[in-house]
C-alpha cells in the first residue's frame, strides 16, 4: 500500500481523497525540521506540506524513494524544485485556489475606503458618534483601474462590473477584456483615468519599486490604492506622503517588504496609523474555502501522478497527459539528451509489445514520456528501461482504462 505523510494541517479533504486513492496516509499538524523529515519519510512515496517544511536537497537525495511533495500552498521556495527534478520526484501546487478569495477581499476593501469605514469604525471604538456624509461615497459608476489581469485582476474585473463599476485595466500581456472592461495602452494612462487604482501583478524581479512616488503623483486626485500582490513591488514611503497629503484619500495594503515571519511577531511599517489606511497581514487568499480547495486540488494532482504518470500543472517536471486505456503504463523520466525515446521504444518492440499511446514532454534538462502498451510489462524489459544510462526515474501504471 502506498504511503502519504502529510504535514502542517493541510485540509482533511486532501487525506480523504489519497485515502480512497489507496494511500495509508498519516497527517500531523506541525512542520517537522529536516531530521525530523528524513526520519519521518521512511517508506512514504507522498509528502505533503504547507510553508513551513523546508524540502532541502538533503532530505531529497537520503529518501530516494520519494515520489512527489504536494505543496498545500501557492508558493515553492520551501523546496529545492532543482534537485527534486533531478531525483524524479514530482512537485504540485496550488496557485489558483485563492484567487477568489483576494478578489472578494478587494470588493470588500473597495467599499470601506470609499465610505470611509475605517475611520468611523476607530471613532466609534473610541467613543466618538461620527456621523456624516463627508467624504463617503458609493462605487457604483466609479473607475477601477486594474494593474496585472491575470488570474486575479481578471476575476475582479467581472465582480467590480457586477456591482456598478467602470473597469480599465492594464497588462504588459495583451489580454482579452471581459465584460465591458476596456484595457489601457499605458500604466500612465491607466493612472490618470481611474478613480481606485488596485495592483494585481505578479512577483517578477522586474516589478520591484513599479509604484514609487511618481505613480502615486500620476493618479487622480483623492483617488484609492489597494495592493494585494507583493510587497517589494510599493515604495511605501511615497505612499505615506501621498496620504499624509491627501492626494490618496484611502489605501488598502495586504503585502509588505518586509514580513513578520512568526504568528504574533512584531510588524513595523510607515503605513501604520495612518487615516483611511487599511492594513492586513498577508491574508488576501487565506480564507477556509481557499484551504478546502488548496486540498482538494493539490491531493487531486498527487493522485493523478501517481495514479497514472500525469504531470499536469507540475512545477517542475516536464508536463504530460496521457489518455486512453491500455493493459500497462510505464513513465520514462530522463536526461533530455538526444535518441532516449528511441532506444526505449526500440527495448519494447524487442520485448514483442506495441506502443498503443505515447506522449513525451522535455523541459530543460529533463524529458519526459509516457506509454501506453498493449500487454504486461515484462521484467527483462523494465530491468533494460531502467539500465539505460539517460533514466532518472522509471514508474509503472497497471492495467487502466479511461
Ligand atoms: N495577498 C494574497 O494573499 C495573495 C494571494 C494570492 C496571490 N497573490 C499575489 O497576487 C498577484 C497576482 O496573482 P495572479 O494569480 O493573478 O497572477 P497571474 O500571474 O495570473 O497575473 C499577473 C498578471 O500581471 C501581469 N503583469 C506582470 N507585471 C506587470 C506589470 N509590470 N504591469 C502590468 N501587468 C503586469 C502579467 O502579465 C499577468 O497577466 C501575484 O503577485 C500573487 O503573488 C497575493
Amino acid at each position: 500500500m502506498p504511503r502519504a505523510l502529510l504535514l502542517e494541517n493541510i485540509d482533511p479533504v486532501a487525506a480523504d481523497l489519497l485515502g480512497s486513492a489507496g494511500f495509508a496516509t498519516e497527517s500531523l499538524r506541525g512542520a517537522l525540521d529536516e531530521a525530523d523529515l528524513i526520519a519521518a519519510l521512511d517508506g512514504v512515496d507522498v509528502l505533503g506540506i504547507r510553508s513551513k517544511t523546508q524540502v532541502t536537497a538533503e532530505v531529497l537525495r537520503r529518501r530516494p524513494g520519494l515520489a512527489a511533495v504536494g505543496a498545500f500552498c501557492i508558493g515553492t521556495n520551501q523546496i529545492d524544485l532543482a534537485t527534486a527534478a533531478g531525483c524524479g520526484v514530482a512537485v504540485f501546487n496550488a496557485p489558483y485556489s485563492n484567487t477568489r478569495s483576494v478578489v472578494e477581499m478587494a470588493i470588500a476593501e473597495i467599499i470601506i475606503l470609499a465610505r470611509r469605514l475605517v475611520d468611523r469604525d476607530r471613532a466609534l471604538h473610541a467613543g466618538t458618534w461620527d456621523k456624516s456624509a463627508a467624504g463617503s461615497h458609493e462605487i457604483r459608476g466609479r473607475t477601477l483601474g486594474i494593474v496585472g489581469y491575470g488570474n486575479i485582476g481578471s476575476q475582479l474585473s467581472v465582480l467590480a462590473e457586477a456591482l456598478g463599476m467602470r473597469v480599465l485595466f492594464y497588462d504588459l500581456e495583451d489580454k482579452l477584456a471581459l465584460g465591458n472592461a476596456e484595457a489601457c495602452g499605458s500604466l500612465e494612462e491607466l493612472l490618470e483615468r481611474a478613480e481606485t487604482v488596485t495592483l494585481h501583478v505578479d512577483g517578477r524581479a522586474g516589478n520591484a519599486g513599479l509604484f514609487g512616488a511618481e505613480q502615486f503623483a500620476r493618479m487622480r486626485r483623492r483617488s484609492l490604492f489597494l495592493n494585494l500582490s507583493r510587497g517589494f513591488v510599493v515604495d511605501h514611503e511615497a505612499l505615506r506622503d501621498h496620504v499624509l497629503s491627501g492626494h490618496i484619500a484611502g489605501a488598502a495594503v495586504d503585502v509588505f517588504p518586509e514580513e513578520p515571519r512568526e504568528q504574533g511577531d512584531a510588524f513595523g511599517s510607515v503605513l501604520r496609523g495612518l487615516p483611511n489606511v487599511i492594513l492586513t497581514p498577508h491574508v488576501g487568499g487565506s480564507t477556509q474555502e481557499a484551504q478546502h480547495d488548496i486540498g482538494r486540488f493539490v491531493a487531486g494532482k498527487l493522485v493523478d501522478y501517481t495514479g497514472s504518470g500525469t504531470t499536469t500543472l507540475s512545477v517542475n517536471l516536464p508536463t504530460v497527459a496521457l489518455h486512453g486505456s491500455s493493459a500497462a503504463r510505464f513513465a520514462l523520466l530522463h536526461r533530455n539528451v538526444p535518441g532516449v525515446l528511441a532506444r526505449a521504444d526500440a527495448l519494447v518492440g524487442e520485448h514483442g509489445l506495441n506502443v498503443d499511446g505515447q506522449v513525451l514532454a522535455t523541459r530543460g534538462e529533463l524529458g519526459y514520456a509516457v506509454t501506453d502498451v498493449g500487454a504486461a510489462l515484462p521484467p527483462e524489459l523494465l530491468a533494460a528501461l531502467q539500465a539505460l544510462p539517460e533514466t532518472v526515474r522509471l514508474t509503472t501504471f497497471g492495467h487502466r482504462t479511461g
